[in-house]
């Protein structure tokens, strides 16, 4: 197969864990007999930079062609002082929004090896497996009115939400627990807000439509803290933007690092983009210390959803696995007996369990 993939790096350790992907990649098309073409351009902080806008069109241009898109973060103190519309966040934003990513698919599965890398205890983080669905273009990321006053002595952002736009994001939030263990929990705000309300609405009208799926509700707060204290509770969480950007960073823990998880922004159909949930890091970018395992878990989420290739994303997630029962790992992680190495080497752990000799060897020794 031949696909077309726009690489977005962006900014601190964005750049760092896209040489992990592509070098993933590439190995990949090499025992698979699969062409990848790379498609590099700007966003965020490095568009800025370059051309003055946190996402040029012939970014947008080159994404709306492509397969599909990786992302690595965007982000840094460097542009922290520019003008709303001229951060690089706003990059990211405008990507989503213009490719109609509304569902953001987060799963947050531990790796054995790493139970003892969470600061939770072992019993509660051995076998969790949550899929977080995160609606991505709208609520008060996008609402309107936003931004101050002219005396700049108020401020307003609004939390705004179509019928629509919440239908179409439970729907994917019952499909997927339909997929899994079917258990699906909406968490919002009802007490409070009134989209919440609606959304809760939404939520019990679809649940007619998926009767295989059981459905809770819970209200946000409760729900930070359930995430922690039970997190073998969750199979499915939908939720709004904001509740699923905080969450998903919290629900990281379980895995030890947040630089363990990786991230699928999908619509309907078409192109989708995939990205790890971590940020660009600044506070260790350029020391070759970042964990590249979110953004080459992201790749393998994007073999398996965007080009259907199911063996070659369960052989990135293996060769994953096994470089952690390796003992191997980056310096987030607290493993003891573990090995540290920089982000290189890791990513070189990995590529050793993707090449066709440590394949074969590990399907002898699994009947040995
Ligand atoms: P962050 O996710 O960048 O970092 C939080 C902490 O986790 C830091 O201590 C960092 O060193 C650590 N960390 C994150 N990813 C790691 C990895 N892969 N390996 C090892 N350690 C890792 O969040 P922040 O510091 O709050 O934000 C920094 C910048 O990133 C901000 O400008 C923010 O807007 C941006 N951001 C971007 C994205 C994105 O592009 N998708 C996501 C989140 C934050
Ligand atoms: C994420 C990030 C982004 C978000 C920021 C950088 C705009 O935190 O992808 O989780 O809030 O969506
Ligand atoms: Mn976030």
């Amino acid at each position: 197969m031949r696909k077309e993939v726009v690489l977005l790096p962006g900014d601190g350790v964005g750049q760092e864990i896209m040489k992990g992907a592509r070098t993933v990649l590439e190995t990949v098309a090499s025992e698979y007999d699969h062409e990848f073409v790379f498609h590099e351009h700007a966003i965020g902080g490095d568009a800025i930079d370059r051309y003055g806008v946190p996402l040029p069109d012939d970014t947008v241009k080159a994404c709306e062609a492509a397969d599909a898109v990786l992302l690595g973060a965007v982000g840094g103190p460097k542009w922290d002082d520019m003008p709303a519309d001229k951060r690089p966040e706003k990059g990211l934003l405008g990507i989503r929004k213009r490719l109609g990513l509304f569902a953001n698919l987060r799963p947050v599965q531990g790796f054995g090896p790493l139970v003892h890398a969470s600061p939770l205890k072992t019993e509660l983080v051995d076998g969790c497996d949550i899929l977080i669905v995160r609606e991505l273009t709208g609520g008060l990321y996008f609402g309107e009115p936003s931004g101050r006053s002219e005396d700049g002595q108020s401020v307003v952002d609004t939390l705004s939400y179509t019928r629509e736009e919440i239908e179409r994001i439970v729907e994917k939030g019952f499909e997927a627990a339909q997929m899994r263990s079917g258990h699906l929990t909406s968490v919002d705000k009802a007490n409070v807000l009134e989209s919440s309300r609606m959304w809760r609405e939404v939520v019990n009208e679809k649940a007619a439509d998926y009767p295989d799926v059981t459905v809770e509700h819970q209200l946000v707060d409760s729900a930070a803290m359930k995430l922690i204290t039970n997190p073998k509770h969750f199979d499915v969480i939908v939720t709004e933007n904001l509740f699923g950007d905080i969450l998903s960073d919290e629900a990281s823990v379980l895995t030890g690092s947040l630089g363990m998880l990786p991230s699928a922004s999908v619509r309907t159909d078409g192109v989708g983009l995939y990205e790890p949930v971590h940020g660009s890091a600044p506070d260790i970018a350029g020391h070759g210390i970042v964990n590249p395992l979110g953004m080459i878990l992201s790749t393998a989420m994007m073999l398996k959803y965007s080009f259907g290739m199911e063996k070659e994303a369960e052989d990135i997630e293996r060769a994953v696995s096994q470089t952690l029962v390796d003992g191997y790992h980056t310096r987030d992680l607290d493993v003891e007996g573990g090995k540290v190495v920089d982000t290189e080497s890791m990513i070189g752990k990995v590529i050793d369990h993707l090449s066709t000799e440590s394949i074969s060897n590990s399907i002898c020794s699994s009947y040995m």
